[in-house]
């Protein structure tokens, strides 16, 4: 999961990858230098009182090292650099897929999953690489040369080297094995945390309406503990491993102080040489401490990898088909005996409906609640895919567009209109470049242009996230401008005037209509005066058609229109 994700996105960074590995290969190998010119020193010009090959070994000495910083910067520059646009490229990827899933498969991976996953998992995986693009080549070099170089200076003492390296090894080993699963698991909690955290936000008021603080404090304190634990769990483990290495590697140094000293007692042993060995035992020990330190990192950045590409391969139910035809005459909508189950539902939602929608026509659906009206939009939109029959959008099966051509045809208002911060123009325009003008005249027919023009700011005015600085009428009239603005030939309205009182709903359909005269309108509505001029209703009632024609057709004939129509005159009585 981890090469594939890794092997994939390394590729456009190629180029500076090979330099990065570049450079930490010509520093390793100045690092190994180092030692010896040291031993050299020593031995040749310390023990031997030469002060001026002293003088040129120390420079040569000093003007590596120096060197060796620049380099070293340069390096830590250009892998951080990748690893950035790398984590960068991922989240783009991502947030594509993301934005193509269906409302169903949302659900399936859960909102707040999908956050962590691309914020706290890719930020996993570019630590790792931060890490390891300047150790990956840095550490194994550091080995084998430094075991060489060690051997070259004294074989006897390199059997200590043996020792240490398989024994630190075996420590890292049995951490690991143990460490895999709870990174895993660390994620999971993560994406718990979230998920509450993110419910408590949105549920601020019921919360504080139900009086349920303490309820849900706890809800969170559950989950935040759970989280704590697991991360506990990790570093109880690493806390056990850490001295265990350290322990290691001062044994081996005690072992080579004592053992070269004798070696040196019996001038077997330069003490040049001895200096230097120690050197090198320090620099392997540190680098297969060093390499550890990165393979912490895989398991958990192994877990993400497995978590964002989980989102990456996932195959969209809704996508493009690989011949996409193109649309006939704008304007219509045909539904050819369709019938829809929810993913995993024993009994269809809607069932066998067929009807058209014709350009200048203007269709109501009328139905209880729950008898499958949104249901029916959703696939019409091509949010979700009907399970038999099919859906036609200007006379060509949606299955068959690109499903950018269907979400372009249609301006929909959903049920629950969403509205995205900025300001009132943004909120209209919405990415695309509308005139003010062409604002306004939105504005006028969704019967907003009146309490815009009394804010200070006018179309500059803010509007944030939700739109929760407006009331819900305002709301739903500035989800309506938003779908008018677009000057599309269909037009679908969800139950879009719920929320405004009957003089409003009246002035903005009769607007609606002078403007939409050309165009095709699916109205949906729970009130029998939202849809008495309509040319068409359709009476919905548990996922059937039971009734299609005028009003006053349906008055006569369809059983469920009446009992509606009965059930508000007896609540505006009432009134
Ligand atoms: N995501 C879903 N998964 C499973 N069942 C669903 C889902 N969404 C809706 N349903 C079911 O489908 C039925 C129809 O829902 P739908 O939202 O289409 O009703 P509606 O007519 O729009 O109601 P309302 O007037 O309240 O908006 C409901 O009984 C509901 O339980
Ligand atoms: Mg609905």
């Amino acid at each position: 999961m981890l090469t594939r994700l890794l092997r994939t996105y390394t590729r456009p960074y190629m180029g500076t990858i090979i330099v990065v590995l570049a450079i930490t290969i010509f520093q390793t190998w100045i690092n190994l230098q180092l030692p010896s010119l040291n031993a050299d020193l020593i031995n040749q010009g310390v023990a031997l009182g030469d002060s001026e090959y002293v003088f040129q070994v120390g420079s040569q000495m000093l003007a590596l090292s120096v060197v060796l910083v620049a380099v070293s910067v340069v390096a830590v520059y250009l892998a951080s650099k990748v690893a950035m646009s790398i984590a960068r490229d991922m989240r783009n990827d991502v947030f594509d897929k993301v934005l193509r899933l269906s409302p169903y498969e949302m659900d399936l991976f859960g909102t707040p999953s999908l956050i962590t996953r691309n914020t706290n998992d890719v930020q996993q995986v570019q630590l790792l690489l931060t890490v390891g693009l300047t150790m990956l080549a840095s550490a194994p070099i550091t080995v084998i040369g430094g075991v060489i170089m060690a051997i070259h200076h004294n074989a006897k003492l390199s059997i200590l080297i043996a020792v240490a390296v398989p024994l630190m090894a075996g420590v890292i080993g049995v951490v690991m094995t143990k460490a895999v699963p709870e990174f895993r698991k660390v994620q999971k909690r993560i994406d718990r945390i979230n998920g509450v955290f993110r419910e408590q936000i949105t549920g601020m008021r019921v919360i504080r309406a139900f009086v349920r603080d303490d309820f849900e404090k706890n809800r969170f304190a559950q989950a935040n503990a759970s989280l704590m634990m697991t991360q506990l769990g990790i570093n109880r483990l690493f806390a056990f491993a850490m001295p265990g290495l350290i322990l290691i590697l001062n044994l081996a140094s005690v072992g080579v102080v004592w053992f070269g000293g004798h070696l040196v007692d019996n001038n077997e042993m330069q003490i040049g040489d001895l200096t230097a060995f120690i050197s090198y035992l320090m620099q392997i020990l540190g680098s297969v401490m060093m390499a550890t330190m990165m393979l912490i990192l895989i398991p958990r950045a192994a877990a993400s990898a497995e978590r964002i590409n989980e989102v990456l391969d996932h195959e969209l139910v809704i996508h493009d088909p690989e011949d996409p035809q193109p649309q006939g005459p704008v304007g219509r909508v045909r539904f050819d005996n369709v019938t829809y189950f929810y993913p995993g539902a024993e009994v269809a939602v809607l069932r066998n409906l067929s009807f058209q929608l014709v350009p200048g026509q203007l269709t109501a659906v009328v139905g209880s609640t729950g008898s499958g009206k949104t249901t029916l939009v959703n696939l019409l939109m091509r949010f979700v895919d009907a399970t038999e029959g099919t859906v036609y959008i200007n006379e060509t099966d949606v299955k068959q567009q690109n499903v950018d051509d269907v979400w372009g045809a249609v301006g929909l208002v959903p049920q629950r209109p969403y509205l995205f911060q900025g300001t009132v123009r943004e909120t209209i325009q919405f990415g695309r470049d509308i005139s003010d003008e062409d604002i306004w005249a939105a504005l006028e027919i969704a019967q907003a242009a009146d309490f815009i023009r009394e804010l200070p700011e006018g179309l500059d005015a803010h509007v944030a996230q939700g739109g929760s600085n407006f009331s819900g009428g305002q709301r739903q009239r500035l989800a309506i401008a938003r779908a008018i603005a677009r000057k599309t030939s269909i037009y679908v309205f969800d139950d879009s005037f719920s929320a405004l009182d009957a003089s409003t709903d009246a002035r903005l359909r009769s607007a609606l209509i002078a403007h939409t005269r050309e165009a095709t309108v699916l109205l949906v509505a729970q009130r029998i005066s939202s849809v008495i001029n309509a040319e068409r209703i359709i009476v919905l009632d548990d996922g059937h058609i039971v009734g299609m024609g005028t009003h006053h057709e349906l008055l006569q004939t369809c059983a469920t229109y009446q009992e509606i129509v009965a059930s508000q005159q007896t609540a505006e009585a009432l009134s």
